[in-house]
């Protein structure tokens, strides 16, 4: 990647004395009986943090846009994201305090990569994962907790079997559902699904509960960039898991609610995510494809292999949605959000809205994902059952 001087000069740091200031930091906040609250300790190195990211930050505005390219301008982006989102977990900003950020170089730049490339002017979640370029063996992080690097391993890992759950679904489209190499694809589907599923139940065991919620989480909270707020970055800021959900046809683009989610994450995800997702919002679903067949085709081998396949890559999609929700939020953000005082337990999602508000809507999407029987939301409850009605038995019984 091209970077220029200063560029470079900044991302030794973020990957050397920042990352090394974070850690300490946490350590000391973890050994306080109050594991939630920025004590007093700790100034000096937080002073460190905000004057040293400023050097770096107020040298490359000065050096203007240098067009090295898409990536080391995304690359950058990142960086001055993670220092800001640190400054932000240390209580140096706090957007509830303050009506711009104080951060007022950081946020010109921010601004200025942002909307020059497409996206949103904070980091997001493909800067620590899918595009997070690793020196030696070693990906941009805020601290070296082995908590962290077990949460960003496994999103990225998780991020990247949806995407190959998802070009295997998008693959079917110029085929139509008829084509002999769709059981194909949707096997392919259903086995990158089954690498996400794989992956969470890792995840689920080997993350600590309490390292996740008091070192880590914090680092994913909104901040402000110049006046606005951005909320955090998550696992689902890329196009793949909607292009499943699309394409399946267990959730559409024609649901309010739904769509909104999806208007809401666009400058989140890369621009080429951006096109993928709104081309896949103009698609006709497989599901819809397969009910259109169902009264002149049903009894064909083709509908029946290709239902067959179908039903497991849905079933298989359902239950990554139930381990995310039922498991992975429940266990590492509910339970533990519920030992903090009440005041603070508004302040535990990475998108702002207290877990009362954000939990029946992850809750909605489970359901969705599981065509769960429920008239509230537009379930495909109905339709999954009657396709599986016009399975021959033996097919019902594999
Ligand atoms: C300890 C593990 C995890 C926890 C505690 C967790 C928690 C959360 C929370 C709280 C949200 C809502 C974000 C907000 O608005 O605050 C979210 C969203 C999301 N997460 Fe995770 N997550 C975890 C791991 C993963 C993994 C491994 C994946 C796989 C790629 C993933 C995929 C998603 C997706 C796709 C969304 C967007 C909402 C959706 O479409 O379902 N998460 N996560």
């Amino acid at each position: 990647m091209n970077m220029t001087p200063n560029a470079r000069a900044f991302d030794d740091w973020i990957r050397e004395r920042f990352v090394a200031i974070n850690t300490e930091l946490e350590e000391l906040y973890f050994s306080q009986p109050d594991r939630h609250v920025v004590p007093e300790a700790g100034a000096a190195l937080r002073r460190e943090l905000l004057d040293s990211g400023h050097q770096h930050v107020s040298r490359l505005l000065a050096e203007g846009n240098t067009d090295e390219g898409f990536e080391a301008a995304f690359d950058l982006l990142g960086n001055l994201g993670m220092f800001m989102a640190a400054c932000r977990r240390h209580g140096l900003t706090d957007p509830a305090r303050e009506t711009r950020s104080p951060l007022q170089d950081a946020s010109a730049l921010a601004l200025h990569l942002g909307a020059s490339l497409g996206v949103t002017p904070r980091f997001a979640t493909s800067h620590l994962t899918t595009h997070n370029p690793a020196r030696d063996g070693v990906y941009k992080r805020f601290t070296r907790l082995e908590a962290e690097r077990i949460f960003f391993d496994y999103n990225t890992r998780g991020i990247l079997a949806y995407k190959r759950a998802a070009d295997a679904l998008v693959r079917t489209l110029p085929m139509g559902i008829s084509h002999p190499a769709v059981p194909y694809l949707l096997d392919d589907a259903a086995a990158a699904l089954d690498d996400v599923r794989r992956g969470n139940e890792a995840l689920f065991a080997a993350l600590d509960i309490e390292r996740f919620f008091y070192c880590v989480r914090p680092y994913l909270k909104p901040y402000r960039v110049g006046l606005h707020v951005y909320r955090g970055a998550n696992a689902g800021d890329f196009a793949g898991i909607n292009e499943i959900d699309l394409l399946l046809g267990l959730c559409r683009a024609d649901h309010a609610e739904y769509s909104q989610l999806l208007v809401d994450k666009f400058l989140y995800m890369l621009p080429e995510d951006q096109q993928r997702l709104r081309d896949c919002m103009r698609r006709r679903s497989l599901l819809d494809a397969l009910m259109e067949a169902a009264p002149e085709s049903a009894d064909q081998p083709w509908f029946q292999t290709v239902t067959e396949r179908f039903l497991a890559v849905c079933a298989l999609h359902g239950e990554t949605a139930g381990q995310h929700h039922d498991q992975l939020v429940r266990r590492f953000i509910e339970l533990p959000a519920r030992a903090l005082p009440e005041e603070e337990q508004g302040d535990v999602t990475a998108s702002g809205p207290p877990l009362s508000v954000l939990l029946p809507g992850l809750e909605r999407l489970r359901d969705l994902r599981q065509a769960a029987p429920r008239d509230d939301i537009p379930s495909r409850h109905a339709e999954i059952a009657r396709l599986r009605a016009l399975l021959a038995p033996r097919a019902q019984a594999g």
